[in-house]
């Protein structure tokens, strides 16, 4: 049977006399798997080819012995001192060209040849050792891939690595040329040699070379994952392998990592390194992260992390309140995770996370949030074992892209323009309306969903374009917003044509010209009442479209900032701005309208609905974030799931049933 329920586990941190009762305090609780192994090869390997697998074997016999599974990751984030101190030149270098040491972690370069002959060798011996273990299910190839190596490195083999990625994209020398606009303060280049990593500048950095940076960054730690992959899937062809991947961090295409995959996870950490407050909503973010993890894999996923305690290293968050750490944990199942392990079991004494709180507290005595947990668990998995492979039913979808947000954030325009929170005012309205969303990249099919979100098209490439007009050609409603069609696949300007690029008829309007609204807010009018928008007013002509909603500021104050445009059998609309909050839902409801997106239900501020539907059964959730309870009634045709009704109290959650 799949495991549903686990934790993170370091057996290496405690005595081995604390290890069988361990074991049955994670069975009696309810967990079924756990994960370990991902930094401690010092233990592993003391001396080159040394393996001392024992302990560890021996931990995983504990284990076994109370039915839990197990999950090996590859130490890799944490290489020992003695391999930094016979091969220095494996620290990764900053973009100043400083060494980074040893001391933390992720204390090696990515390309280094060197370091990759290590990994061979303990990989190797690792997955022989274990591949066949009966209690050995699965693999995560280092931890948190792109956690730092994004900034990092910019070592020679790394830039070494860069000019062969450039060679291979770009053949000759003087299409790059092309490619980067070097005429620009005579950065051309003679050969493919010449290039650097994009260190630190006495001034400016090229855009195009930096966006290529970034693409060559996040496809080095793919290969990076595909090395240890392959040694990996050799020695075990009959396990799974899966990768914690964080979210909306921006270092890795998850996209592209995921095909790598047998499932995606995810690590879900409500509280972040140090939230100081707990009260304000961000369950919108929590959900649309999420989201987009069941986005990359296309599939239910797992979470390899789920917050377990207060989270700190030399600062702390809030305690989570009472029921707040299940309510997360429901979240994350409501969202599509088929399993939810906890980090940590219990708060590690020593170290980095000391204070990184576990389900057990230090002094290993089970407390408030064990027995919390271990009753969500009870309660629980008969819901999870049923939802296995459920997956919500979606009828928008906000189309995401790392290239759009690498660009943007190499010229974010508005000093606080930030990708994923322009795209998540459009997600929060929809997400407050409880109408669901997919998270999709512009590779796959679009034309399931009802209304594709496009925000910040930056980059825009003839065959994109071109899919986007046949989406709305064949019935779609599109949105796309300021910012769109403004440049090449190579960052460059278009120099042709009128903003937005490629798009300017589809959308019925040009873009004349644009103020970035630095210090002020903007205003707009839609139906006499006015709404509040930030960073920036696209000023537009329209030739097809319609006016919705109109500039209420500036030289511009009347002229449109919202509109519509009706092409082929779909719409399009534009939205020239960033719209603020009552503005967004001021949008969402026209979605509703015009293109029929129908919210799962309506509930009170603070309280989602979500739904997966499985073997024929839809599941409704519904999820209380705030600290008071809300009346609910059950909604018409829903059956209360485990015949648990009334209001929902304080971080409470209910589930609903009906067939589909
Ligand atoms: C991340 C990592 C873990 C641990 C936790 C807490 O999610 O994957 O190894 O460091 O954060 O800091
Ligand atoms: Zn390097």
């Amino acid at each position: 049977m799949k495991p549903i329920f686990g934790v993170d586990y370091y057996p290496e941190h405690w005595p081995r006399e604390r290890w069988a009762t361990d074991a049955r305090m994670m069975r009696e609780m309810g967990v079924q798997v756990v994960r370990l192994a991902e930094f401690s090869w010092a233990k592993w390997e003391p001396s080159a080819g040394e393996f001392h697998f024992e302990e560890l074997e021996e931990a995983i016999g504990v284990l076994g012995a109370e039915g839990i599974r197990c999950i090996l990751g590859t130490p890799t984030a944490a290489p020992p001192a003695w391999i930094i101190r016979l091969n220095p030149e494996i620290e990764p270098m900053d973009a100043d060209g400083h060494r980074r040491h040893f001391g933390g972690r992720h204390h090696a370069c990515p390309s280094n040849p060197v370091y990759r002959e290590h990994i061979r060798r303990f990989v190797t011996a690792f997955a022989a050792r274990f591949a066949h273990h009966p209690n050995v299910i699965g693999w995560q190839v280092d931890n948190e891939l792109g956690n730092s190596h994004g900034d990092l490195c910019f070592c020679p083999c790394c830039e070494n690595r860069f000019r062969a990625w450039l060679k291979e994209k770009y053949g000759d020398i003087a299409a790059l040329n092309d490619a980067w606009g070097t005429a620009f303060w005579s950065q051309q280049y003679d050969r493919f040699e010449h290039i650097c990593a994009p260190k630190t500048t006495a001034s400016g950095h090229n855009p195009s070379q930096m966006l290529d940076w970034k693409r060559f960054c996040s496809d080095l730690v793919c290969e990076f994952h595909r090395f240890q992959a392959q040694i990996l899937r050799a020695a075990a062809p009959h396990a799974f392998l899966t990768h914690n991947m964080m979210g909306f961090s921006d270092k890795v295409d998850y996209f592209r990592l995921a095909r790598q995959l047998d499932f995606a996870s995810h690590d879900q950490y409500p509280g972040g390194h140090f939230r100081p407050r707990l009260d304000l909503p961000l369950e919108d973010r929590l959900a649309a992260e999420l989201d987009f993890i069941r986005g990359v894999g296309g599939a239910p996923f797992w979470i390899m992390e789920q917050q377990a305690g207060i989270t700190g290293w030399e600062v702390l968050g809030r305690t989570p309140r009472p029921g707040q750490l299940s309510l997360w944990a429901m979240q994350s199942i409501a969202h599509g995770a088929d399993a939810v392990l906890f980090f940590r079991w219990r708060s590690c004494l020593m170290g980095t996370e000391q204070y990184w709180h576990g389900l057990l507290p230090h002094n290993g005595v089970p407390g408030r949030t064990y027995r919390e947990i271990a009753g969500f668990m009870r309660q629980t998995a008969p819901l999870l074992e049923a939802l296995q492979g459920g997956m919500p039913v979606c009828q928008a979808a906000i189309l995401f892209s790392y290239d759009q947000e690498y660009a943007l954030s190499i010229q974010p325009h508005h000093p606080e323009l930030r990708y994923v929170d322009h795209l998540m005012t459009y997600y929060t309205a929809l997400y407050r309306r409880n109408i669901p969303v997919d998270f999709v990249h512009d590779g796959q099919p679009l034309d399931g969903y009802r209304v594709l979100i496009a925000p910040l098209l930056f980059l825009m490439t003839p065959a994109l374009a071109q899919k986007l007009r046949a989406y709305v050609q064949n019935g779609g409603t599109l949105v796309l917003t300021m910012r769109s069609g403004v440049k090449d696949e190579h960052n460059l300007c278009f120099a042709q044509g009128a903003l937005p690029c490629l798009l300017d008829d589809l959308c019925g309007l040009r873009v004349e010209d644009y103020d970035c609204l630095r210090d002020m807010d903007g205003l707009v009018e839609w139906d006499g009442e006015t709404y509040a928008v930030e960073k920036w007013s696209d000023l537009l002509t329209l030739t097809t479209a319609e006016p919705l909603a109109v500039y209420a500021r500036e030289f511009y104050a009347g002229t449109p900032a919202v509109t519509r445009n009706a092409y082929g059998a779909g719409k399009v609309y534009y939205v020239g701005t960033q719209m603020g909050e009552a503005l967004s839902a001021r949008f969402a409801r026209e979605l509703e309208q015009t293109a029929g997106l129908e919210p799962l239900l309506e509930t009170p501020l603070g309280v989602e609905a979500a739904q997966r539907v499985a073997q024929g059964v839809r599941y409704l959730f519904l999820l209380n974030h705030t600290a008071h309870t809300q009346p609910v009634a059950v909604p018409d045709g829903w059956q209360p799931y485990g015949g648990a009704g009334g209001d929902l109290p304080p971080y409470g959650a209910r589930v609903f049933t009906r067939k589909s």
